[in-house]
């Protein structure tokens, strides 16, 4: 028996490595002692002998196999017409520790496969898990299978899992884990309704306390999540793209990988888990500069382009202090609503006469970068690109072509197909002067095919190839994912992405769950967050600026809203709300992030504090009617204990109101306090509206 153990970022990887049957998992968590004898963690770990099993039962391996009598769900599984190759039995062949921790060789000779099975701890503390399969035989196979597996403690009863649906992503439900759950998206994108990620852990875990893993799957088309518990007593989850009848086959040679599996592990609930996976996001956008407030054209003129209200919307921007605007969709050829144009990416000379130069010479000159809305991977019926070839859309051609917001899938795995998209976006890159692209995807798959075998799997390949190709020829390019609002929000498209559009949901009270859901896993600087009219579109709602704005400013900002509507009020709290943004996005875009949930589940609290622990900024949402008089207090965590902090107000909802006379007696004094007391105490906070906010600076006192 050989082991291989890794340190990095406080956590402890040890695998064991047995002469027949795959790598074991023997710890992944919390740093353990230098010393510690892995021959003997080995041993502890072994267990009895049952009656009525095998001779030899299955000790539960990082790639369970069938051929060796596990029972419950492989982790690789193929077909094969001439080999005996759906029942495998791996051997370990080399083992070689590289960066990314180590990469192990497997293979199965009777099926005449190889597995690269790399797995390792990422300088975030988050565990990275993926295969290679390839075929080394002289027969094809076709892959049904091909998941990472990661066990987990028996203790583990308890699991947050997350659904959604347009306007309301990432909302979660948590549930006990006693059996097989199953989560399984077959949208073609990573979707509204079952993103990509889990949280596990022992029972009643919360946001700051309990061990949990979080899982997420960086990928952003189909795939299937599992967590299981055998018969035996083991737990285990499993992560893999899902493949349709027939969609991966592997002829010799060949190979094919898994996504990433991404596991954070944290003794501290769920807020550990969310820092490692910030931290994860943030190695992997690499962001140098402050997020830039942006404008988005969408509310506010829809398909309805008019080169002088579009200047004018510019001017009123800058004015506010925005400093980037976005063209969204119905600038180019013949788009005036969303059932034609998809695909003719020239831009309307009707509307546009003199092409995009004027208005982004006009956007220059106010000082603001200029981004532009596209969405390549579509194509509608009524385009000139769909009637010259019918056949590059991403549908089985014999069968009816189901609609979807008018539009099909353009296949960009047809090479033709992707030369004349890929040929599009380098022009309008070359030709105009932009900083920014918002690139949507608007519609779920049906039957994604070229020819009679599905490709749904090839789409997504193909669509990570172009955005790869963009990046490495327009390095200060940045995109934006979007699908419909988050359809597409997950660790894959982020390496090559730099914000994604969290929903089209502007209304700031479902933005508040939607956003604290996002936040399990993605940080505040790439959750493309706005404020839009008082009047929400989406849900008609009405809201206040503090409202709206306060929710807005916990992510990425922008403005979605006709300011040529608003009056000189409104664009005078919008200039403040910016003003506060700048004056806080360094601090909140780099910050270690605290949800710290109310007792009532009326009210969620938002704690950015900084590495060193001298800067900190809490925002305090007051989401429904408090159900006692009293709110909880503000307990800050993770402040130096012995630190003296000054605490200030900076922002909030109009008060006192109905529902309070008078502020509490702090309101009007400087505050100082130590981080103990900030912690264990806490603030009694006044008594607020439904829907308000309060935004409290935490700074360390001039001694
Ligand atoms: C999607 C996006 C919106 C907007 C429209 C344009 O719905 O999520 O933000 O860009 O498309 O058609």
């Amino acid at each position: 028996m050989n082991y291989v153990r890794q340190d990095c970022a406080g956590k402890t990887l040890i695998l064991a490595l047995p002469d027949q049957g795959a790598p074991e998992l023997l710890y992944f968590g919390e740093e353990l002692p230098a010393h510690t004898n892995i021959e003997s963690v080995y041993l502890v770990l072994s267990s009895a002998l049952p009656n009525s099993s095998l001779n030899e039962p299955y000790r539960l391996s990082l790639i369970p196999e069938a051929g060796r009598g596990w029972m419950a769900t492989p982790g690789v599984e193929v077909f094969s017409n001439e080999l005996a190759a759906w029942s495998l039995a791996w051997e370990v062949h080399t083992v070689n520790e590289n960066v990314a921790g180590f990469a192990i060789r497997l293979e199965d000779r009777h099926a005449e496969l190889e597995l690269i099975f790399q797995i390792g701890i990422k300088e975030s503390g988050v565990l990275g898990l993926s295969l290679e399969l390839i075929n080394t035989g002289r027969e094809p196979v076709q892959v049904v299978r091909l998941a990472s597996t990661f066990p987990c403690l028996s203790n583990f009863t308890q699991k947050m899992s997350f659904y959604g649906r347009w306007c309301q992503e990432f909302q979660h439900q948590t549930s006990q884990w006693n059996d097989t759950w199953i989560q399984e998206s077959r949208y073609g994108r990573s979707g509204h309704e079952n993103f990509p990620g889990v949280v596990l852990g022992e029972s009643n875990f919360s946001e700051q306390t309990g061990e949990v893993v979080g899982a997420h799957l960086a990928w952003s088309g189909n795939h299937s999540l599992r967590a299981d518990v055998a018969m035996t007593g083991e737990r285990y989850l499993q992560a893999g793209a899902l493949y349709l009848p027939g969609e991966e086959v592997l002829h010799t040679g060949e190979s094919t990988k898994t996504p990433e599996l991404l596991i954070a592990h944290s003794c501290q609930g769920l807020n550990g888990v969310s820092q490692q996976f910030h931290r994860e996001a943030r190695a992997r956008t690499k962001l140098t500069k402050p997020r830039p407030v942006h404008i988005n054209t969408w509310e506010a003129f829809y398909f309805d382009h008019d080169l002088e209200q579009l200047c004018l919307l510019a001017s009123r921007a800058a004015e506010v202090g925005v400093e980037r605007y976005i063209l969204d969709d119905g600038w180019f050829k013949g788009r005036n609503d969303d059932t034609s144009a998809l695909g003719d990416w020239y831009v309307d000379e009707q509307k546009y006469p003199n092409g995009l130069t004027p208005l982004i010479d006009h956007v220059k000159s106010l000082g603001m970068e200029f981004g532009l809305w596209v969405e390549p991977e579509m194509v509608n019926p009524d385009s000139a690109l769909y009637r010259a070839h019918p056949d590059w859309v991403l549908e089985l051609p014999a069968k009816e072509h189901l609609l979807f917001r008018n539009q099909l899938v353009l296949n960009l795995a047809n090479p033709d197909a992707y030369v004349a998209i890929r040929g599009r976006l380098f022009d309008l890159l070359n030709h105009y002067d932009i900083d920014y692209i918002k690139w949507d995807m608007n519609r779920d798959y049906v039957s994604p095919s070229g020819d009679i075998h599905p490709q749904a799997l090839a789409q997504v390949t193909a669509l990570y190839r172009l955005l790869g190709e963009l990046n490495d020829a327009f390095p200060e390019l940045e995109i934006e994912s979007c699908a419909s609002g988050g359809a597409r929000v997950d660790f894959g498209i982020l390496n090559y992405t730099k914000r994604f559009w969290t929903s089209d949901c502007n209304d700031a009270l479902e933005r508040q769950t939607i956003q604290r859901g996002f936040s399990y896993f993605f940080p505040p600087e790439v959750m493309g967050a706005h404020i839009g009219p008082d009047k929400s579109h989406t849900t008609s709602r009405i809201h206040d600026v503090v409202f709206r704005a306060g929710t807005a400013i916990q992510g990425h900002l922008g403005i979605e809203w006709n300011l040529l509507q608003a009056t000189d009020e409104q664009k005078s709290n919008i200039a403040d709300w910016i003003e506060c943004y700048k004056a806080h996005r360094e601090l909140m875009h780099s910050a270690n992030l605290y949800r710290l949930p109310s007792v009532d589940g009326c009210a969620q609290t938002q704690w950015y504090l900084n590495d060193e622990k001298t800067e900190g900024l809490a925002i305090y949402s007051q989401l429904a009617m408090p159900k006692r008089v009293h709110p909880d207090r503000l307990r800050l965590p993770a402040l130096e204990a012995l630190s003296l902090y000054r605490v200030e107000v900076i922002a909030h909802s109009p008060m006192p109101s109905h529902l309070m006379q008078q502020k509490p007696a702090w309101w009007q004094q400087k505050i100082q306090l130590n981080g103990a007391s900030l912690e264990r105490v806490g603030i009694q906070l006044p008594v607020m509206d439904p829907e308000s906010v309060l935004l409290l600076r935490v700074s360390v006192a001039d001694v």
